[in-house]
């Protein structure tokens, strides 16, 4: 099979608090139901890429969007197509022509392939939390804030929390 060689560009989206953290007892956080529809809109129609565990946190498939899960394990479930590894999912996405892929966690998966990412969409919530799963450190040599917009706390959301784009700096 001939094999596609146009660029498959990889970005991360993530909720941190102020302490990295991102989840506690394999659920999220807090409830913000504007960064939901935010992360909606950024990865509706394309591909997610995520770890068993967040897979299992979540529940279901994420309708509208074509989702891979990475396992070790013999684990399947239905909408979803599992990989053993990054390579083999990429081999594939390639394959199908495939040019953008979100990683959408959850701590290992962010941990294993954030230098492998340009772009980082971080939402910070601006409170700090009990948690048990954390996003790396983005180190301010290798990444540069692009783009921020704050959100206030109101009453659907308890706290308040920004939009940060994070672009990865080419030397
Ligand atoms: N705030 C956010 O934006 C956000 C987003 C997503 C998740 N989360 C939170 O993050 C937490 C879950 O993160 P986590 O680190 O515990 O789990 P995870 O990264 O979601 O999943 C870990 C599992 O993925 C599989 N895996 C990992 N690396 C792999 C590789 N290289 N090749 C094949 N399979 C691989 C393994 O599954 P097997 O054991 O089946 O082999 C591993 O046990 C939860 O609290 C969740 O709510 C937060």
């Amino acid at each position: 099979m001939e094999s596609n060689t146009e660029k498959l560009d990889l970005a991360i989206v993530v909720a941190a608090d102020l302490n990295n953290g991102i989840g506690h007892k394999n659920q999220l956080l807090c409830h913000l139901p504007d960064d939901l529809k935010y992360f909606k809109k950024l990865t509706s129609g394309s591909v997610v890429l995520m770890g068993r565990k967040t897979f299992e946190s979540i529940g279901r498939p994420l309708p509208n969007r074509r989702n891979i899960v990475l396992s070790k394990s013999n684990f399947n479930a239905a909408g979803i197509e599992v990989f053993s590894s990054l390579e083999a999912a990429l081999e594939i996405l390639r394959q199908d022509a495939v040019t953008k892929v979100f990683i959408i966690g959850g701590a290992q998966l962010y941990t294993q392939y954030l230098t492998l990412v340009d772009v980082v969409y971080l939402t910070r919530i601006h409170a700090e939390f009990e948690a048990d799963a954390f996003f790396p450190q983005l180190d301010n040599d290798t990444w540069v804030c692009r783009e921020t917009t704050l959100h206030e706390a109101d009453d659907k959301h308890a706290y308040s929390f920004s939009f940060e784009t994070y672009q990865k700096i080419t030397q």
